[in-house]
């Protein structure tokens, strides 16, 4: 049997990378920003699978191009919004993905912008660094006691659950708005299912954990901040798209918001004239919220799982569409 070959779009942690090394042929991308699209056009009809990331566009053409010899497409993060999955099912290719083992680590760090928003910490290291510390202030940069508050939560599956928890430590009410879940999980974490709404005019503070999809698309949008507390501080560490960008910048500069932190925002990265980056009461860093050294090599580890078994046609430990193992495959 000859060695399968594989393409990975860029220099991923070791844990993955020896494990991929040891059951393939493995070419890496060695630059610091994506292959361009032309380049994975012509790799994927040289490889048996491909091994990609959040900011690859894995749209129908790419799929079309492997289809007939890509056996598995296995993306390093939970997320796979940038990846045609109904194309990939169609052409009976499992595309894997990283659940679970991002899930504390993604929800530690948007309890920390939520923190560093709600007590103004970057303004006020900023504030330090710029010499302007002459005294104690009785009024300086007063920011929002969390302790007490209460958290709206968009998404409550693995992340969102994952925040209700931290927030208990924080004597929090906690709401949340997700049809797909069962209210039985909430209650158990002692957190509320309510509308959409109720969330958005009740939470004086907003987590959003939900998956980006045609539906979540912008649905934080000026409508959605006009019914928000002026006092709640926004987090988002989901994807940019759920909030619409020009509606953030509004309700930010005219005071319908209080203060947004972003580790994900619309597009990424974020142009250096966005008028977001003008703002002091809107801290944004670089989609980091999963990264920590020990949880980026479980996420490696786990897209090399997925693509081995794939490229042995096993059914992959992790796969976003199943529906490629049944009988009846990816016919529509
Ligand atoms: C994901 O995995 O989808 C995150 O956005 C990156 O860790």
């Amino acid at each position: 049997m000859t060695t399968p070959r594989v393409f990975i779009t860029r220099k991923i942690p070791e844990d993955g990378l020896h494990k991929m090394q040891a059951a393939a042929d493995v070419e890496i991308w060695p630059r610091k920003l994506p292959p361009s699209r032309e380049l994975v056009l012509e790799k994927i009809t040289q490889i048996d699978g491909l091994v990609c990331l959040l900011t690859d566009p894995i749209d129908e053409a790419v799929i079309a191009a492997g289809a007939g010899k890509l056996r598995v497409i296995s993306q390093m993060a939970v997320g796979y919004d940038n990846i045609d999955i109904a194309a990939a099912t169609a052409n009976r290719i499992p595309v894997g993905h990283t659940p679970g083992v991002l899930t504390e680590t993604t929800a530690d760090f948007a309890f920390t912008l939520m923190l560093a928003g709600a007590r103004r910490v970057v303004e006020g290291a900023r504030y330090v660094r710029e010499g302007q510390w002459e005294t104690w202030g009785p009024t300086l940069l007063m920011g929002f006691d969390i302790y007490n508050g209460t958290l709206g939560i968009i998404g409550f599956g693995r992340i969102g659950q994952a925040m209700a928890r931290r927030a208990a430590g924080f004597n929090m009410r906690v709401i949340y708005y997700d049809p797909s879940s069962d209210p039985a999980v909430g209650r158990s974490l002692g957190a509320e299912s309510c509308s959409l709404e109720q969330v958005l005019r009740e939470a004086d503070f907003l987590s959003i954990h939900t998956p980006l999809t045609e539906d979540t698309y912008h649905m934080i949008d000026a409508d959605a901040f006009r019914k928000m507390k002026p006092s709640c501080v926004l987090v988002n560490t989901s994807r940019g798209g759920t909030v619409d960008p020009r509606a953030l910048y509004e309700a930010l500069k005219s005071g319908e918001l209080a203060y947004a932190a972003l580790d994900v925002t619309e597009p990424e990265p974020i142009s250096m004239e966005d008028p977001l980056l003008t703002l002091d009461n809107c801290l944004i860093v670089p989609h980091i919220a999963s990264s920590t050294v020990r949880t980026r090599n479980l996420m490696a580890s786990m897209a090399a799982d997925n693509l081995i078994a794939g490229l042995q046609g096993e059914p992959l430990p992790n796969c976003v569409n199943p529906e490629v193992y049944s009988e009846k495959g990816g016919e529509q």
